[in-house]
């Protein structure tokens, strides 16, 4: 559950105050997924750092399942980033590594000594089961991005943000992934906010919410 009251993000431009998020309200149930729009420079992704508590705002509050974030600590907060799962744009993939390896990375860090029971069903879910030992840059970007998606989920987060997560994929590739996307949070019951700059994605969400001059239109 996602809940976002008066939310204001200000920076100086120059000798100027710009108002880049502007008392912003916004519910998402529990379990319910968002689609963020908005012209480039619109704020998405400023919005989208301040809920993962990577920004903080000025003003207004945000809660997440019950939890206000600017009264969380900085061990609270990396608690409470832990909890998040993010998948972007360029995949950040960490090349070196195998497909295997960069899906459990993360959660080896998160959860040392434990077994990633998730891992086979979600390497299958995803259609990753062949493409284990290969090396990013031997994936397609639509493939690339399943592994993000894989890495994502297997922490068990509680909230997915994915921030134009099909920016880089063609049309048929976007469906597929954004389609993935949603069933796969559904089915675990996770909330997602995801931003994007197609109106063809929408149908997928059970909110849409389009940015404009710091606005929710
Ligand atoms: N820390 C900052 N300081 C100054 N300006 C910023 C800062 N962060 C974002 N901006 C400005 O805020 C606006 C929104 O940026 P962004 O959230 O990246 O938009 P979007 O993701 O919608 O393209 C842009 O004009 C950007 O230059
Ligand atoms: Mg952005």
């Amino acid at each position: 559950m996602i809940e976002v009251k008066d939310l204001c993000f200000i920076r100086n431009d120059g000798d100027n105050k710009q108002n880049i998020l502007n008392k912003l309200n916004l519910f998402v149930p529990a379990a319910q997924h968002l689609a963020l729009l908005g012209d480039s420079g619109s704020g998405k992704t400023t919005f989208l750092h301040i809920l993962a508590g990577l920004l903080q705002a000025d003003s207004g509050s945000v809660s997440v399942n019950n939890q206000e974030l600017s009264s969380l600590n900085e061990r609270e907060l990396a608690l409470y980033r832990r909890k998040i799962g993010l998948i972007f744009q360029h995949y950040q993939l960490l090349d070196c590594l195998t497909v295997k390896q960069n899906i459990l990375f993360q959660y080896k860090l998160n959860f040392p000594g434990q077994a990633a029971s998730e891992f086979a069903p979600l390497v299958e879910e995803l259609g990753l089961q062949n493409k284990l030992n290969a090396l990013p840059h031997q994936l397609s970007g639509g493939e690339q991005q399943r592994v993000g998606i894989a890495r994502a989920l297997l922490n068990k987060p509680q909230i997915i943000f994915a921030d134009e997560p099909t920016g880089n994929l063609d049309q048929k590739r976007s469906h597929q992934v954004v389609k993935l996307l949603t069933e796969l949070c559904s089915e675990r019951q996770i909330n997602l906010v995801m931003v994007t700059h197609s109106h063809q994605l929408t149908d997928y969400f059970d909110q849409v919410k389009v940015l404009r001059d710091g606005h929710f239109e």
